[in-house]
């Protein structure tokens, strides 16, 4: 698998654990670098069903499955790379044009976003055809994952 670029990476989140079960922070500055402005969680997804399928404009994101597992497919000018989020130390950072699909929900999945910026139906590309498009018109750009 190709390695990935500082764009579109997986983070490993220090836990703290004792005795009593584990912990993890995420705070602005350090263990994500973006501002978070907005959290929002997607559960009980239905088996067989996927969500995504589009890319934002401006948006970061911060992915983290607190709970199950879900498989997250990312494309950008140059590569397609697939993801398993599986543990609740391990986040996918998404920063840069890039299409997202998600896909192989379990059902107790709980995957946590953590977003630069409120909700805004205008930051969203959710036509595949423009998202290519977009890409060409941001050539010759570097592929968001590392060669
Ligand atoms: P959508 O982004 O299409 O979900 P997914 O990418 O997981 O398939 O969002 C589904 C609905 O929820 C849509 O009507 C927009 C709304 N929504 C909000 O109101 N606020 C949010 O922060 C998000 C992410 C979605």
């Amino acid at each position: 698998m190709a390695a990935m670029n500082s764009s579109v990476k997986i983070l490993n989140l220090p836990m703290h654990g004792d005795f009593r079960g584990s912990l993890i922070a995420v705070e602005s500055g350090h263990e994500v670098e973006f501002k978070v402005q907005r959290v929002y969680y997607i559960y009980g997804v239905k088996a067989g069903s996927s969500r995504g399928f589009h890319a934002h404009r401006e948006l970061k994101q911060l992915l983290v499955a607190v709970s199950g597992s879900v498989n997250i497919r990312c494309e950008d000018s140059s590569a397609t790379q697939e993801f398993q989020l599986d543990s609740p130390e391990k986040a996918l950072l998404i920063d840069g044009l890039v299409w997202r699909e998600m896909y192989n929900f379990s059902e107790d999945c709980v995957l946590l976003a953590l977003a630069s910026d409120f909700y805004s139906e205008d930051d969203y590309v959710r036509n595949y055809g423009d998202f290519k498009k977009m890409l060409k018109e941001l050539q010759p750009k570097a592929s968001n994952f590392a060669a």
